[in-house]
């Protein structure tokens, strides 16, 4: 902003800014999942559980685990090159891997799974909100895009539970499952057929003991002989959490549709994070919603943190359980505790069963 004799202040243009209808659009969409499919019938037989208990009290028949060696990069990998192919694009500006279980806890994920997908030179990070990774990496792809800083992102939500929860813990390792689920967003008009709308975003750290890794962090550092084996692993106070899950996505959902001027009755899809289909059934009841616009793959891959919404809208997709042009409503809630909601148009999308885990990418 600097003035010369031959170039007044008034003269002074500015770098140029975003049209205002610049918009996040969703234009890809995959999900992946390991091959291995673990029963509730296998978990009963290790653990004082039962197919029975497990159906009517999380919904859940099935998960998948990854392989011993097997990292949250590999999975994000494979579903973030399917995205790529289902957006019709082998360019983006930047990647975003929204993880619990990163590889490591130095350097992010992001990077490497850029690089793996022959993205070197794109920006890459890590989004850290748990179980709300996902919407919350939305926010930020979104916000990269109608900025101007970026034309393309790859926003993958991926996550290996079996990596940090206890597998004699019969609580949390009935419910957890691997999985990863990814979206390509470009820039676009705000009134284009899946343009990404409102937002809500919240949280309260009052609330972190109730979901927790309490080790390896520099609080409670993973010096050996120094730390309980047990607080290498997840923990979480699951009645306490299944409250907050219900009345926090609920508020969020709500505070979305005000945002938007949208009434509940004009959507047509809602698409929680998958907690406990208990969970999502009451968040649909206390909306008001009538429970057939509820989506739901918690039966045949449990909870997969970050990779749930992802994955359910794949899912939803390949299945025709989702259409172009209906109004999707998209809540979660995660330790943090965070919560956060997200409202689009449904897109037409070129994209692959989760559950075709026939044949892997190899970059
Ligand atoms: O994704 C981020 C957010 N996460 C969530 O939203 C998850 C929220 N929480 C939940 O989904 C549920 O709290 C759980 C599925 C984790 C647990 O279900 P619950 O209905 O809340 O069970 P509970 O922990 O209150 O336990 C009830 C009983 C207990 O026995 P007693 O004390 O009544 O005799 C448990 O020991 O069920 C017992 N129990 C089990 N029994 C058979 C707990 N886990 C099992 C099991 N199999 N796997």
């Amino acid at each position: 902003m600097f003035s010369t004799p031959d170039r007044p202040p008034s003269s002074f243009v500015p770098p140029p800014s975003p049209p205002s209808d610049r918009a996040s659009v969703l234009c890809g969409l995959a999900g992946w999942l390991p091959a291995r499919a673990v029963t509730n019938e296998e978990l009963s037989q290790r653990l004082d559980t039962s197919d029975t208990w497990i159906r009517t009290r999380t919904g859940i028949s099935r998960r998948h685990f990854a392989e011993p060696g097997q990292a949250t990069s590999d999975l994000a990998v494979e579903a973030g090159h399917r995205a790529l192919r289902s957006a019709g694009t082998a360019d983006v500006d930047a990647v975003v891997v929204a993880t619990t279980t990163p590889d490591r806890s130095c350097p992010a994920t992001a990077p490497l799974v850029a690089g793996r997908l022959g993205l070197t030179g794109a920006a890459a990070f890590d989004i850290s909100a748990v179980c709300t990774g996902f919407v919350y990496g939305l926010a930020s792809a979104t916000s990269l895009i109608t900025a101007g800083m970026a034309d393309r992102v790859l926003l993958i939500g991926a996550d290996t539970y079996s990596t940090i929860v206890d597998p004699d813990d019969r609580t949390n390792a009935i419910i957890f499952g691997d999985g990863a689920g990814a979206v390509v967003l470009r820039a676009g008009r705000a009134d284009e057929p899946g343009a990404v709308g409102h937002f809500d975003l919240g949280s309260d750290g009052t609330g972190e003991e109730l979901i927790m890794v309490a080790a390896g962090g520099s609080r409670q550092r993973s010096t050996p002989g120094e730390v309980d084996p047990q607080d290498r692993y997840f923990a979480m106070r699951g009645k306490e959490v299944y409250r907050h899950a219900v009345t926090r996505m609920t508020a969020s959902a709500r505070a979305t549709l005000k945002l938007a001027d949208c009434e509940v009755d004009d959507v047509d899809r809602l698409v929680p994070h998958q907690a406990n289909l208990r969970i999502l059934r009451s968040v649909v009841d206390d909306l008001g919603l009538p429970a057939e616009r509820l989506v739901t793959n918690i039966d045949a891959v449990g909870n997969t943190g970050a990779a749930s919404i992802p994955l359910a809208l794949a899912d939803a997709a390949a299945q025709h359980t989702i259409e172009p042009g209906e109004r999707v409503l998209l809540t979660a809630f995660g330790g943090g505790l965070t919560w956060g909601s997200c409202l689009l148009t449904w897109p037409a999308l070129s994209q692959t069963d989760p559950h075709d885990t026939g044949g892997t990418h190899a970059p």
